[in-house]
């Protein structure tokens, strides 16, 4: 395969389109979090790209950080059981943590994080997503800054992986089912 296009589909949202939705959400938490350096927290590697797009749509001060976790081990399934692949280097013990993920699945991630961070100490904790899937949600998960509701098909790039690949596509898009059936 020469061409990061070549199993695509369809386009779904485009780099035009992602960005502009990104900066609305900058607005938003820009105004909200005035007056404080939130601490921007991506779970590597699918939220890299959002991180990268996000935190330069932001007004004020912000820091960054970065966890990997993993709740998928080798097959497709979520395990339910999280494991840190990576801890944080910043104590956020009285922090204001800004959650930042690609997308919402599950939602075991993110549950698992929310309460994980709050167990430590942090002062805030809230999450943007920049997808949702709701027709895969187990578990609720209060997402505070929403970007876009995708349906339950296999979508790709601006930091999501299939088997690691696509993560550097620059729009959203669906792979053509021939790509993932003959895995
Ligand atoms: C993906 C995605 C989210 C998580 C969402 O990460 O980036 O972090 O799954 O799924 P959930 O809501 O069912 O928990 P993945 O574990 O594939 O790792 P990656 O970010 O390195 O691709
Ligand atoms: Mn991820
Ligand atoms: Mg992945």
């Amino acid at each position: 395969i020469a061409d990061v296009q070549d199993e695509i589909d369809h386009e779904l949202i485009s780099n035009a389109d992602i960005h502009k939705k990104i900066q609305e959400v900058a607005d938003r938490v820009s105004e909200d979090y005035r007056g404080e350096t939130p601490l921007l927290i991506a779970v590597l590697k699918g939220a890299v790209n959002t991180l990268a797009a996000f935190s330069q749509a932001l007004h004020i001060h912000a820091e960054m950080d970065f966890m990997s976790i993993s709740s998928y081990g080798a097959g497709t399934q979520s395990s339910g059981t999280i494991t840190i692949r990576q801890d944080l280097s910043t104590d956020v013990r009285g922090r204001h943590v800004l959650i930042v993920e690609d997308i919402v699945d599950s939602g075991r991630t993110l549950a698992w994080l929310i309460d994980e961070l709050k167990k430590r100490g942090a002062a805030s904790v809230e999450v943007f997503a920049l997808l949702e899937k709701p027709a895969r949600h187990e578990v609720p998960v209060d997402v505070k800054y929403k970007g876009y509701e995708v349906p339950d098909e296999f979508v790709v790039g601006f930091g999501l992986d299939f088997d690691e690949r696509y993560r550097n596509l620059d729009s959203i898009a669906v792979l053509k089912p021939e790509v993932y059936q003959g895995e």
